[in-house]
């Protein structure tokens, strides 16, 4: 749209339309990369170690997501603060990670891959207090966002490996924060 408009208004017996439509060619390829980017696959780019550190923390979250929930229906805070604490520290930020991992995961993967482990690194955070101050409603809201934050990084970063996400239409707020 934008497009066609400029191109319209310039001039066309010298060479500023010219100009426009090659400006404007590139602005829009670089455009077009920078949306690809942003929904790249990242496990390609991540070091063996990394790979193999980040599907460790993956399904110790899994499961401790399933403990989780299953506290939370039954009124165990215990447990609820217990797990919400484990999914907490499983993090792979701040896990056992020399500098160097940490460079090379800062190298290999978008700003916004680390927004997501972040805020769900805030969430978890937040979920072990509800279970220490037993309050039930806030458990429920904050895992519901936790599961939005699974959903969200796996249909933007993951669908080469979760093919069923990839077209899936998750509300772009998700798994970005702010902290409910
Ligand atoms: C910031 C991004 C991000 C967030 C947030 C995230 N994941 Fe993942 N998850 C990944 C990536 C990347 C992989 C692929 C790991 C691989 O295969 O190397 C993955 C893989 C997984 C796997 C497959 C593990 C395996 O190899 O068997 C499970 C299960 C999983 N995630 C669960 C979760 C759950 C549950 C949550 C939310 C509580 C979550 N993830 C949140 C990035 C994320």
């Amino acid at each position: 749209m934008l497009y066609t408009i400029l191109i319209r208004s310039a001039p066309t017996h010298c060479g500023r339309g010219r100009r426009a439509v090659i400006t404007l060619g590139t602005l829009v390829a670089l455009g077009v990369s920078a949306v690809s980017l942003a929904a790249e696959p990242v496990r390609p780019g991540l070091t063996p170690k990394l790979q193999g550190l980040l599907m460790e923390e993956m399904i110790q979250i899994e499961l401790a997501m399933q403990e989780v929930f299953s506290a939370i229906v039954q009124g165990r805070h215990t447990t609820v603060a217990e797990k919400g604490q484990s999914i907490h520290d499983s993090f792979i930020l701040d896990q056992s990670m020399t500098d160097e991992d940490r460079q090379d995961l800062k190298a290999a993967v978008p700003a916004e891959f680390l927004q997501m482990d972040a805020y769900l690194h805030e969430l978890s955070a937040s979920l072990a207090e509800a279970g220490r101050t037993e309050d039930t409603p806030r458990q429920v809201e904050l895992f519901g966002r936790m599961t939005e934050s699974c959903v969200a990084c796996h249909s933007t970063y993951v669908t080469d490996r979760f093919e069923g996400l990839e077209t899936s239409d998750v509300p772009a707020e998700w798994g970005l924060g702010p902290l409910p």
